[in-house]
């Protein structure tokens, strides 16, 4: 009987759905990651791993436990596993794509509104005992209507951003993609630019791509810079798309007017971090996929990736095809 090391305490329908296959389950009991060294530890006495984001598989880990066979990741991110390493020792990956799409799509939509009226810093203005009395010209913030739109990564999330914003605002779509999206270019009239004309053109530009070797850090100084002074930026995909140094700069010195971040780098965010105490900036502990519905839907295709790579030898959904030795 397959034995699966659950990493974190996952939404119970993990464990259930692998328990009633008929495979063996151990749970990281902690609240907290597993160090590295534990993480090898508890992985040699298991068959598959359900890990996720806050777990390093690193060439050295694979090298120690080159013995799995699957490493089922909660989450459609997968750059926390070194995925050629995994290939070259024949271990499957798989990732839990399209369940939290929504909830995702509605975190990067929430941080617009916000961000557009300054929600969180009215807030802490209400708790620190500031609300005084109304303010014809204060902390005002600016509206959304007919706006543009510059999606990096144009996929299933960023995809559904742009619903929301041509939905709710008559939006006009632009994005910057490795390949044409013909369905979205049909169905929102969203239009393929430049990277430069993407920061350039957009009144909102909103980070919906994978962190790889040529997104990483891709909104710095040079990005902002060429941004509208006007421009909202928003990131739900990863803290390392965006230099926070840059990025804190660019507010400063109000190259772009603000900020929504649901990703930082390093996560967690230090409580203080300069961002979290300007105007225009809201930022979230990366909860885009923390809704009942989508963690479910990650426990379940997680695990439904374990069980089809034992009983049929197919993972659903395969990160590495070309895992087999
Ligand atoms: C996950 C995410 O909850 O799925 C992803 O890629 O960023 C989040 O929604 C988190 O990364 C845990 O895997």
């Amino acid at each position: 009987m397959p034995k699966i090391l659950l990493t974190r305490q996952y939404p119970a329908l993990a464990k259930d759905l692998l328990v009633d296959a008929g495979f063996e389950v151990i749970i990281w009991p902690e609240p907290r990651p597993m160090t590295p060294e534990e993480l090898v530890e508890n992985s040699k006495k298991a068959d598959a791993i359900l890990c996720t984001i806050t777990d390093k598989i690193t060439p050295e880990f694979l090298q120690q436990c080159s013995h799995l066979k699957v490493l089922a990741q909660f989450g459609v991110g997968y750059d926390n596993i070194n995925v050629p390493e995994a290939t070259k020792y024949g271990v499957a990956v798989g990732n839990t794509p399209g369940v939290l799409t929504d909830a995702t799509a509605d975190t990067a939509f929430a941080l617009l509104l916000a961000v557009s009226r300054k929600a969180l810093h009215h807030h802490k203005k209400i708790l620190a005992g500031q609300w005084k009395s109304f303010e014809p010209n204060k902390s005002l913030g600016i509206e959304l209507k007919g706006k543009t739109l510059g999606i990096l990564g144009l996929g299933r999330i960023g995809t559904e951003m742009a619903r929301r914003c041509k939905g709710a605002y008559a939006m006009n779509i632009l994005y910057h993609n490795r390949s044409k999206n013909a369905a979205a270019e049909k169905e929102l009239g969203a239009r393929l630019v430049s990277f430069d004309e993407l920061l350039k053109e957009s009144d909102i530009v909103s980070a919906h791509c994978a962190l790889t070797a040529e997104t990483k850090g891709i909104f710095n100084n040079e990005a902002f810079a060429k941004m509208k002074q006007t421009a909202i930026f928003i990131n739900t995909a990863r803290g390392p798309v965006h230099n926070e140094e840059d990025l804190h700069d660019a507010l400063v010195s109000k190259k772009i007017w603000g900020a929504g971040l649901d990703v930082t780098n390093p996560e967690p965010m230090s409580s203080d971090n300069p961002l979290l105490s300007m105007e225009n900036v809201a930022i979230f502990p990366h909860i885009g996929s923390a809704t009942e519905e989508a963690r479910n839907g990650m426990a379940r295709l997680a695990a439904e990736n374990i069980i089809g790579f034992f009983k049929d030898g197919i993972v659903p959904n395969i990160v590495n095809p070309d895992y087999k030795r």
